[in-house]
């Protein structure tokens, strides 16, 4: 079974990704073949600046090797290094109705948020459709907000099977309910296009401000408050245990403490999370040199798989 799923290295990854996508990429390195990638040129849609684009896949590449990505086990590389995928995109372009993109959630929201319409933004699904085809995936674990892109997939692909035959095999997307769509201090999905994120690896300092600006209501010290919606009670869920959350409720119904109190305990609980990773995390940092060796290494793996998935592509729809 083939598992595959990637992320833009289009800001810094938050703890919305990891929840979503990574802890379960790291976790299915057991039940798989792992294919894990930076979507690079995903990422051109909304960066337009070298030094950044070329700092975030680092720390991308970076926070994936610390958290447990294993590049001996797996597949892991950098999108722009398998360029097979920007062939297949363009084959699988004039399978794509218009219609069909027209309906994209994301590219709606994304414009609609000030985003420029360009073509690449359009076309997003296609190119996406590409990373997953290419390499035979079964399985994407994904965040709720990518299910449509791989449902996307799917109708494509049923439309070039449909002229061509069997050659493409249909994914499944995989979403955990529970973290479906971690929300982001202002309660939205949190996302790195939206500055409402929480980081994993900031600086102690820059953590403890995306925590504090979580947003509440305005109850006071004096009154109980309510978990059921409150933003901080749904982040430390990602955190903590029946017993711990359990303890968090009572000290919402009984006045004395604040949302400042449970900020607190919600960043203790984050800090505490990341740190075991955070040693290995700082020598990848420091050498970048091996990061850069293992990511091409991965590229080249991922490059044998491609390439002959598209020589069997080309030769069906009559290009060899
Ligand atoms: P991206 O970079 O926006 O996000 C990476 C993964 O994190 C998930 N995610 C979330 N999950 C829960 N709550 C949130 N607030 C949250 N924010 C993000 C996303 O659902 C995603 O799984 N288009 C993809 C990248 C991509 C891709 C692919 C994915 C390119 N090609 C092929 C799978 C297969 C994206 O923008 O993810």
């Amino acid at each position: 079974m083939r598992i595959l799923s990637g992320i833009q290295p289009s800001g810094t990854i938050h703890i919305g990704n990891y929840f979503g996508m990574i802890k379960k990429m790291v976790e299915s390195q057991n039940d798989g073949e792992l294919f894990a990638f930076i979507a690079s040129y995903h990422a051109l849609t909304s960066v337009k600046d070298k030094e950044f684009l070329e700092k975030n896949i680092f720390e991308a590449a970076v926070n994936f090797l610390a958290l447990g990505m294993d590049p001996e086990k797996s597949t892991f590389w950098v999108q722009h290094d398998v360029k097979e995928v920007l062939e297949l995109y363009w084959l699988l372009s004039n399978h794509t109705s218009m219609g069909l993109l027209e309906r994209a959630h994301s590219y709606k929201d994304k414009t609609a948020k000030g985003f420029q319409a360009s073509h690449g933004l359009f076309s997003y699904p296609v190119l996406m459709a590409a990373d997953i085809l290419l390499f035979d995936s079964n399985i994407v674990p994904v965040g709720k907000d990518q299910i449509q892109h791989v449902e996307m997939t799917r109708d494509i692909a049923t439309s070039f099977n449909h002229i061509y035959g069997d050659l493409l095999v249909l994914p499944e997307s995989k979403v955990d309910e529970d973290v479906a769509t971690v929300p982001g201090t202002d309660g939205a999905k949190m996302s790195k296009s939206y500055g409402n994120t929480i980081d994993m690896f900031g600086t102690p300092k820059t953590i403890k401000k995306q925590v504090m600006g979580i947003v509440t209501d305005s109850r006071e010290l004096d009154e109980p408050k309510e978990w059921e919606n409150c933003n901080i009670y749904t982040l430390c869920k990602l955190f903590m245990n029946e017993n711990e959350l359990t303890d968090l409720r009572k000290r919402y119904a009984t006045p004395g403490e604040g949302y400042g109190h449970f900020k607190m305990t919600l960043l203790d609980k984050i800090n505490a999370h990341f740190e075991p990773f955070a040693q290995k995390r700082e020598h990848f940092l420091n050498n970048p040199k091996e990061v850069k060796e293992i990511l091409a290494f991965g590229a080249s793996k991922a490059r044998k798989i491609a390439a002959a998935k598209m020589e069997i592509i080309r030769d069906a729809v009559g290009l060899n």
